[in-house]
């Protein structure tokens, strides 16, 4: 299988402008990356073993944290140590986590909840046709907590597409859910970049997906991001010896 083309046709503008950045916890250094572009419209993949800094990396993404040194110039605007990023771009970013964390309400009030903090009018139209693209359409007002783990994952994408954000950022968002929504997320989120050109930074365990969706995959060890390439370079002809262990599956972890 061919990886996915960019549909910005390979132009490189670009989102994401990381350089030096270290994010330090009680001293301990767990991301040190020197250098990182992500560009607009793409599907960035990135793997790497549990505690390799995945989710520390999104969470700066996000601007929910400061980095400790370095900067992340996003879409023009710098974001380093002891800074916080404006409300305007804080909303161009939205991440889904693995486990979604939904209200005790009904499917289509979760969806709206985004929009309401947002003082944006919350109009029936798009949260059902948001629902609809995720599968969704006939269990609007079915209350979240009854829902399956795909399904409440299917509301957590809802939830996040309704704010049509530039850049969306999912954490191990299929991970322990049955392949039948595992198909489904992906295809949600393969046409979410196709169709409306997000931006999205893919973290996941599974190597494979990554490979059915990511346009360029990055591997990240110990914080540092030991190779980043055009999908199937990344899968075929890997540079690093880690890299190829990491991908045949003989890496510990
Ligand atoms: N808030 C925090 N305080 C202290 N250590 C943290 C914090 N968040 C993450 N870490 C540590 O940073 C390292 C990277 O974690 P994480 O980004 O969650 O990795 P991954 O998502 O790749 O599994 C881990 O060693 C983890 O224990
Ligand atoms: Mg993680």
């Amino acid at each position: 299988m061919s990886a996915p083309q960019p549909q910005n046709g390979g132009g490189k503008n670009v989102t994401y402008e990381i350089r030096g950045l270290v994010k330090e916890y009680q001293g301990r250094r767990v991301l040190d990356v020197e250098a990182l572009d992500i560009y607009a419209g793409e599907v960035l993949g990135l793997v790497g073993p549990s505690g390799s800094g995945k989710s520390t990396l999104l969470r700066l993404l996000n601007f929910l944290e400061p980095p400790s040194q370095g900067e992340i110039c996003f879409e023009g605007v710098a974001f380093g140590p002891d800074q916080e990023m404006q409300l305007e771009q804080r909303r161009r970013v939205t991440t889904v986590f693995q486990r979604p964390m939904l209200l005790d309400r009904s499917v289509q009030d979760n969806v709206a909840y985004g929009l309401k903090l947002r003082g944006r009018d919350h109009y029936q139209g798009p949260i059902q046709s948001v629902l609809e693209e995720v599968g969704l359409g006939a269990l609007a007002r079915q209350r979240a907590r009854t829902l399956s783990g795909g399904e409440a994952q299917r509301v957590a994408l809802a939830r996040a597409m309704v704010l049509s954000p530039s850049v969306l950022l999912l954490d191990e968002p299929t991970a322990n859910l049955d392949p039948f929504n595992v198909g489904l997320i992906e295809s949600i989120v393969q046409r979410l970049n196709t169709s409306h050109n997000t931006t999205i930074v893919l973290v996941t365990h599974n190597i494979f997906q990554a490979r059915r969706l990511a346009h360029r995959v990055g591997f990240l060890l110990d914080g540092k991001v030991i190779e980043i390439a055009p999908t199937e370079a990344f899968f075929n002809s890997p540079a690093d010896p880690r890299t190829r262990a990491f991908i045949a599956g003989d890496m510990v972890y």
